[in-house]
């Protein structure tokens, strides 16, 4: 996720913005930059890579006491992360810059109008058109109301500033006008010479928040960037934008126009907590932010009821599918094993990395190589990938980070926008990887036009973020619960059927590298082939039970192993019951898979914190294993 910083006040701005973005650098960045008033000049200072680049430009500039700056650091989505991406982005007529978080869905269509009036962009950002549209609508009321555009101002407007306060209004309007006009999630913030003592903001779905100083006034995309100078906190809701000032600041509806009065609140936090929204490690964060990432995962991907993947639209239907990954991410691709061949009809075999570059694969005449990686760098998949590559293969490469090998090296990409994942344990990341899979499943029985579900399934997957960001408190505290309870374990088994089998695999893998307990994910129907020879009171099972077609045969693989004493917690679907004494119960969907993995996760999360593990850095782990 990109940081944005804005900063209106009696400090010098631009090393205090430069300060707030090195913490919010743990949301990942690739790129950063920063936008001054110089002199009531439009300054912009940008550079690729780590932040210490931008502080070298920037102590090459004259020594700037600018009262007003805004700031960014960039996670790319839009555009490789390149100096000429980054933020902030400059309107062609330099009437102002914006910094930007977050997707705007339409921008190719607002960018198509834009070069129809001759602007021009020197960036593959949607940023950049958003400015253009801000600027091509001031440009329209500055017309109307004093018969002069923006660039036939500029000298006036340089030379008295004290002038600003009569454009403010326009400058608002123009701000809210193409705001309107632009679709997705985002946060945006703005710098103009036309009104240098003032920041707009807005929020459209991605976090924006205020923070109250005395004289004054910062905003950003999360309290770290500003925590040593006040934890006095204006969180902004969905559709609000900001004018602020050193000494005022006022919050509207970008619709309505209307004031809008907000609570302040005061942050307990420290500066660590913050980075971690308040969570106790970065593992928890993740694992409760996953309802965002499922609703931001589907951005730009669902349009009336159907599927676009464009990345994939110059590839042929393929005739057979293989996919190929590590660890989280093999078991996020076996999943989807089921839903491609159910939904596109295509077989579909998925393999290990490490093991399938090192056979003599037989690659099948039209079989699409698939390969997932949330880091884009792991050594096995990067491996497997340049095999596939130098046979002539086409690669998808599925991964979280825009730009990295994999990214750069497949054929086409298309990203999981989970947004950085921190903690070494992999958690939003899958999820994120199998709404792309499903997605991907559907999209070829489009393509096929078969009559897959592709409505219902995108209506169950809508659905999704609500369901699981409701259940995520109680599910916690089961884990919680749960996890004391079966602290003594030295060994799990971990049982799934169907496409509960490789939510299994990834639930006993969380557990092995988080608690450091041993755990199997085992094929239930696999348990009376000897491994059930293991079972005593203190081997314990966690069983995943759907409500599908699979049900009576897990329960019966459950009952066999209470009746040879073994323990057993069974997550059941509400609405479903079964002869046990540890039941979990998720809240019923079509998409089970989607709410037993955060249960899942959640449970060796607790397992781990009450063990008093190293949860966000297992011993041994890596968060990408860029070695063989
Ligand atoms: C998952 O919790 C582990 N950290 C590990 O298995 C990881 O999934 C694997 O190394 C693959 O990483 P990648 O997705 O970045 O390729």
């Amino acid at each position: 996720m990109c940081g944005v910083i804005g900063y209106c006040g009696h400090r010098p701005a631009v090393p205090l913005v430069l300060e707030g973005l090195k913490r919010l650098e743990y949301r990942g960045y690739d790129s950063a930059g920063l936008a001054f008033l110089q002199v009531n000049k439009l300054e912009v200072i940008r550079s690729a890579g780590k932040l210490c680049n931008l502080e070298e430009k920037v102590a090459k500039t004259a020594n700037t006491f600018a009262p007003v700056s805004i700031g960014h650091t960039r996670w790319a989505t839009h555009g490789l992360p390149v100096e000429k991406n980054s933020h902030p982005h400059k309107s062609n007529n330099n009437a102002l810059a914006i910094v930007h978080n977050g997707i705007i869905e339409n921008f190719q269509e607002l960018k198509d109008e834009l070069l129809k009036k001759g602007y021009v962009f020197y960036s593959d950002t949607d940023t950049e058109v958003l400015a253009n549209l801000i600027a091509d609508e001031l440009d329209c009321l500055l017309q109307a109301k004093f018969s002069k555009n923006y660039a036939e101002l500029q000298t006036e407007i340089e030379h008295t500033p004290q002038l600003s306060a009569q454009y403010l209004p326009y400058v608002e309007e123009a701000f809210c006008n193409a705001i309107k006009k632009a679709y997705g999630a985002y946060a945006v913030v703005l710098l103009s010479p036309l009104i240098p003592r003032h920041i707009l903001a807005a929020r459209l779905s991605a976090p924006l928040l205020l923070g109250i100083g005395i004289e004054e006034h910062f905003i950003a995309s999360d309290v770290p960037a500003f925590l040593p100078y006040t934890r006095d906190v204006v969180f902004l809701d969905d559709n609000e934008f900001v004018t602020m000032s050193a000494g005022s600041y006022e919050v509207k509806n970008i619709y309505s126009g209307e004031k809008i009065a907000k609570t302040v609140h005061h942050i307990p936090w420290d500066l660590q907590g913050a980075a971690k929204d308040g969570y106790k490690h970065f593992m928890l964060k993740e694992i409760m932010e996953q309802p965002r990432v499922l609703q931001e995962c589907l951005v730009g991907r669902v349009q009336d009821d159907l599927v676009c993947l464009p990345e994939l639209d110059t590839l042929p239907v393929p005739d057979s599918i293989r996919i190929i990954a590590c660890g989280t991410s093999y078991n996020a691709g076996l999943w989807s094993q089921y839903y491609l061949e159910q939904f596109a009809e295509i077989p579909v075999t998925v393999e290990i990395a490490s093991e399938f570059r090192y056979r003599k694969p037989i690659l099948n005449k039209n079989e699409l190589i698939v390969v997932i990686s949330q880091s884009g760098e792991t050594a096995d998949t990067l491996g497997a990938l340049r095999l596939c590559r130098e046979k002539g293969y086409p690669v998808l490469g599925i991964c979280n980070v825009l730009g990295s090998s994999v990214a750069r090296e497949a054929s086409a990409s298309v990203y999981t926008q989970a947004g950085p994942e921190i903690s070494v344990a992999s958690t939003k990341a899958m999820l994120s990887q199998m709404v792309v899979l499903l997605l991907l499943a559907l999209y070829y029985g489009q393509r096929k036009k078969l009559a897959c579900p592709v409505k219902e399934i995108l209506h169950e997957l809508r659905a999704l973020p609500d369901i699981l960001e409701r259940a995520l408190p109680a599910m916690r505290e089961r884990a919680k619960e749960l996890a004391l309870q079966y602290a003594f374990a030295k060994s799990f088994f971990y049982l799934g059927r169907g496409t509960g089998y490789s939510l299994a695999l990834e639930g006993a893998l969380k557990l092995k590298e988080l608690s450091y307990i041993h755990a199997e994910g085992y094929a239930t129907g696999e348990i009376k082939h000897g491994p059930i020879a293991l079972i005593e009171p203190d081997f314990p099972t966690f069983a995943l039970a759907f409500d599908d077609d699979n049900f009576s045969k897990v329960r019966s693989g459950i009952l066999e192993i209470k009746s040879r004493q073994g323990r057993v917690i069974s997550v059941l679907q509400e609405g479903t019951s079964l002869e046990n004494d540890d039941i979990w119960y998720i809240p019923k969907t079509n998409l089970p898979e989607f709410l037993a993995l955060p249960a899942m996760q959640l449970f060796s999360y607790e397992m781990a914190d009450y063990l008093g593990k190293d949860v966000d850095q297992p011993r041994n782990l890596a968060k990408s294993v860029t070695v063989e």
